[in-house]
């Protein structure tokens, strides 16, 4: 009790004296933000999912993301101008993640141009924004702008600009493609030189004088903002061609935004993260890597509320193998700050009070979230403990965990491989991990196999009987509008987890968190039907993988296939731009129009545990 009111004293005195010395918080940074750029004609869009219409990348990862079409042929339904604060994820900073600056989750704040100002307009609302409105130093502020590299010539334009508003000239620096250009996200798209706005947060070099600048390990300066200016088109091949009109794409995360308006040391001292990160410092029984371990703990969770209310679920492909990484390391590094699952819930409560106004879903999911977290967790633990028994007996007969081994302690017990390397880092013991991918591999072909044999038409074709192969063909068919009706009204998240066809009926295994309603399976019946009875033109086509799913046929995710695959489309393409209901890669075979499968009808829906479901059906 004592030690809970000191805590909230502590935390009232803390945000007084923010308070007094007039911090803004990040509430207000979102809003002078839209508001800045509404006053400047940018329409305001609101974030797009964490889970990107584009199956080649596992999350949003980027404002531009949603926008990308308009750089190149398409027209803003929402004009020329737009602003936004989008929720984003990066996979890739995971193990960065504790540190001062890195993040899973962030929410990035961005204005867009499509063909309409480009660099002398984004360059002077950027510096306008933070030295007017937000009120930080000029003398605080660095640049990096493009050299030219590769066939694209050095960015002098930008430069002028910035000299033009005050930036000296020692404080203007050069990179080159790997610092000052970006994009494009996935293997093709628009994509450009960029200018980056970096923050002294000391004000004093290191031991490299005058190379300490932007980008030094020694941490003394913070991006903050990154100005990408669309000129080109990057093509599969690797090509840069010059785009009909020039973009602009902003980007600046909000955490390391208020970092720096607020005068904190790291993101984690900011209103966003500080009594999250007091809760967990102050209830911690093992003070080694306090620091480091809490950060881990307080930004996973904020990851994981944000992917689980997408209802995705913990698996072993996909955003859902993502979602169980994040839970594990939290409960590892629970343990390692002798911490226990309690405080799991409080940290989660308070996330969800923190973004209520600004993203409502987070509260409004809080329960499935915390029941995610918790089953996830409860099935976890008990491997853990069994595999930590397994790992600290491979531990005492030899020094070196072969592949083979952790891919067992992956496998059976659900270590993911980075947790056996680190478990044994600090036993000093090496992990062959070369040889880990290899049995990872070895795994992933033989349940390619069995996958194939469940899932494919190739078993179709071999049925001898006429009668059973045309029936199997016609559940087969069924099964494509059954997925596409699930995603038109559960949402686009599902995804197929497994089928099976005999000429009896189909099952169709899918991702979601509860039961469907008996409405719910009424209206996806429905559906079928009426797609069954619109006749609609069943079409194959062959293209290359990256193209199959640029137009929005649905894969395995993950899933290797061949260099040419066939896409089955089933709409009405007679209309312009046809009107596609389902669309996937897969073998075949299919009736040639819907309305030869039949009547469709559900027969049962059953529960596979873990936020897996399963349907029956037939057609007749
Ligand atoms: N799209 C750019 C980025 O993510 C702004 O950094």
């Amino acid at each position: 009790m004592k030690q809970k009111s000191n805590q909230i004293l502590m935390l009232l005195q803390a945000w007084l004296i923010d308070i007094l010395k007039n911090i803004m918080f990040s509430s207000e940074l979102r809003k002078k933000f839209l508001i800045f750029f509404a006053q400047r004609n940018h329409t305001i869009v609101a974030s797009s999912s964490l889970l990107p219409n584009d199956a080649t990348v596992l999350f949003t990862t980027a404002g531009m993301q949603q926008f990308k079409d308009y750089y190149v042929d398409k027209v803003s339904p929402f004009g020329p101008r737009v602003a936004s604060i989008q929720k984003c994820f990066r996979t890739s900073d995971i193990e960065e993640v504790g540190d001062n600056r890195h993040l899973t989750f962030l929410e990035m704040l961005g204005n867009f141009s499509f063909g309409d100002y480009f660099k002398k307009e984004a360059i002077s609302w950027a510096f306008e924004f933070l030295t007017k409105e937000l009120r930080l130093p000029l003398s605080r502020i660095w640049i990096t702008v493009f050299k030219g590299e590769k066939g694209i010539p050095e960015d002098k334009e930008s430069r002028q600009i910035w000299l033009s508003l005050g930036i000296p000239e020692e404080r203007i620096r050069v990179s080159g493609f790997e610092d000052n250009f970006w994009g494009p996200t996935g293997k093709e798209g628009p994509c450009g030189p960029t200018t980056e706005i970096h923050i002294d947060l000391r004000g004093k070099a290191c031991e490299k004088g005058k190379d300490c600048q932007p980008n030094c390990s020694c941490e003394r300066f913070i991006e903050v903002w990154n100005l990408v200016f669309n000129e080109y088109y990057k093509n599969e091949k690797g090509e840069f061609t010059l785009l009909n009109k020039k973009g602009v794409d902003t980007g600046m995360g909000l955490e390391r935004l208020a970092m720096v308006v607020q005068n904190k040391n790291s993101v984690f001292e900011t209103d966003i993260f500080h009594s999250l990160i007091e809760k967990v410092r102050s209830s911690a029984k093992n003070q080694e890597n306090l620091e480091r371990n809490s950060r881990i703990v307080v930004d996973h969770l904020r990851g994981i509320a944000f992917i689980a209310a997408e209802d995705i679920l913990p698996s072993n492909v996909g955003q859902g193998y993502i979602l169980r990484r994040l839970i594990r390391r939290v409960l590892r590094y629970l343990n390692l700050l002798n911490l226990s699952r309690e405080i799991v819930l409080v940290l989660f409560k308070e996330i969800s009070r923190f973004y209520s106004s600004y993203y409502p879903e987070i509260s409004q999911k809080e329960a499935q979230v915390i029941e995610v977290f918790e089953k996830e967790a409860s099935r976890f633990e008990k491997n853990l403990q069994k595999g930590l028994i397994h790992f600290n007996k491979l531990i005492s007969e030899k020094r070196v965990i072969s592949g083979r081994e952790a891919f067992r302690l992956y496998d059976t017990f659900g270590f993911p491989l980075e947790m056996t390397l680190e478990l044994a880092k600090e036993k000093g013991i090496k992990v062959e991990v070369a040889d880990f991918y290899k049995a990872f591999k070895e795994h992933q072909t033989i349940s390619r196999a069995g996958a194939h044999r469940k899932f494919g038409g190739v078993g179709i074709d071999q049925i001898k009987n006429e009668e059973e192969r045309i029936k199997a063909t016609k559940l087969h068919s069924a099964t494509h509008l059954l997925q596409a009706a699930l995603r038109a009204i559960l949402g686009n998240q599902i995804r197929q987890e497994g089928s099976d066809i005999t000429p009896e009926r189909l099952r169709f295994d899918f991702n979601y968190p509860r039961p469907l309603t008996k409405e719910e399976l009424a209206t996806v019946e429905n559906l079928v039907n009426e797609k069954i009875k619109e006749d609609l033109e069943v079409k194959r086509e062959e293209m290359t993988y990256e193209e199959a799913i640029n137009s929005g046929a649905l894969a395995f995710f993950k899933e290797k296939y061949p260099p040419k695959v066939s896409v089955y489309s089933m709409g009405n393409f007679k209309t312009k731009p046809p009107l596609i209901f389902s669309k996937e890669i897969c073998a075949g075979p299919h009736v040639q129009r819907t309305s030869e499968i039949g009547k469709f009808k559900i027969l049962k829906q059953e529960s596979l545990g873990t936020g897996l479901r399963r349907l029956k059906a037939t057609v007749f």
